[in-house]
């Protein structure tokens, strides 16, 4: 537990963070260039996934892209090199929704980049239930790349079951199984058809402005929901006597807070993102929340007997996920 000193300390840093990074006003997002590329041959599609959405998504806006005769770069960001961005006439980056915004290892490798310059670009996030500011999500990570100097053409938000594995493990198991059937077809086709409509803006050159919303969720989103979330969270530890040392959860760990010689967790650096808990095969991350165990996403769709069902691009064995 936070002792006294530790706990004013993350309060006001939290306070802190609420007070200066964002805006209850609208923002208008848009291009600063102009389109420089508008007959793409090339594409990247590039996203950050804990477990398997916004992937799933990437991968299916990749395949239809790639029907329609473009050569595509599908990828983690984690497995992408930077550096290699401005070889491609078109971006494609995806994200989830964690605490209301995009990840901040996601943002920081964005605001990384290079400059892309003309380049037209689309974002697209996913997020959990009923959802929880996606709309501003999506317009936070399109103006990521154009403030790299790309050409907004197109967002787009799609839900899911949400993986956020503390509301099951609270007892709130229905409100997550209400969406247990999305993504669904309608949901796959709404993603073909997105690929579709932002390489027609492509060709006709033509970008997008886009408005954020008015939301109090933007003055709490990230730092200020992690911190209150972490307030609860107790016991984050790994529970050697399970473990198989697979590496899952050190390949998650955005913040590189897991030290499997030593079955700690270190807890200050954690970003209470669950990609560990999540994704661990042998229920061998140990995390409580207000005294309630927390299990993982699998493990969650293992006791509701659920699948997720693939779109058919993507259930050959070539393209499976
Ligand atoms: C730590 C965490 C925080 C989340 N926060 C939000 C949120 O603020 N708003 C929302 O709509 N969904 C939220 N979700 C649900 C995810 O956005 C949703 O399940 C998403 O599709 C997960 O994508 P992925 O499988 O690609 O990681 C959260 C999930 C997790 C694990
Ligand atoms: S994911 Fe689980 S089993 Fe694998 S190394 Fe981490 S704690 Fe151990
Ligand atoms: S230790 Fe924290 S930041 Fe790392 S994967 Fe687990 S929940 Fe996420």
């Amino acid at each position: 537990m936070d002792n006294r000193r530790t706990f004013l300390k993350k309060g006001s840093l939290a306070l802190l963070a609420l007070s200066t990074s964002s805006s209850l006003f609208p923002v208008r997002v848009c291009a600063k260039t102009e389109m420089t590329a508008t007959d793409p041959k090339t594409a990247a599609v590039i996203w950050y996934s804990q477990t398997g959405n916004s992937e799933r998504t990437g991968r299916l806006i990749a395949e239809t892209l790639n029907k329609k005769g473009l050569n595509v770069n599908a990828s983690d960001y984690r497995d992408f090199d930077p550096k290699a961005i401005g070889a491609y006439d078109l971006i494609v980056a995806g994200s989830p929704v964690y605490y209301y915004d995009v990840p901040e290892n996601f943002k920081l490798w964005l605001k990384s980049l290079p400059a892309i310059t003309g380049k037209p670009f689309a974002s697209y996030v996913t997020f959990g239930g009923t959802g929880g500011n996606q709309h501003n999500t999506v317009c936070t990570l399109a103006d990521l790349l154009a403030e790299k100097g790309g050409v907004p053409v197109g967002i787009e938000t799609f839900g899911n079951m949400s993986t956020f594995a503390i509301t099951w493990s609270y007892g709130n198991e229905e409100r997550v199984l209400e969406y247990k059937d999305l993504p669904n077809e309608i949901a796959y086709d709404r993603m073909r058809a997105y690929a579709g409509l932002i390489l027609d803006r492509v060709r006709q050159g033509q970008g997008i402005e886009i408005d954020k919303d008015c939301d109090f969720r933007e003055l709490i989103k990230s730092s200020p929901s992690i911190w209150a979330t972490k307030l609860f969270i107790s016991d984050h530890t790994i529970d050697g006597s399970k473990c198989i040392k697979c590496g899952t959860c050190l390949k998650k760990c955005p913040v590189d807070a897991i030290d499997l010689e030593k079955n700690h967790v270190d807890t200050d650096a954690c970003i209470a993102c669950l990609g560990c808990v999540n994704n661990c095969p042998a229920g061998a991350v140990h995390m409580e929340f207000m005294g309630k165990e927390v299990y993982g996403y699998y493990d969650f769709l293992e006791r509701n007997k659920l699948q997720i069902p693939l779109p058919e691009e993507l259930r050959n064995p070539a393209g499976s996920l």
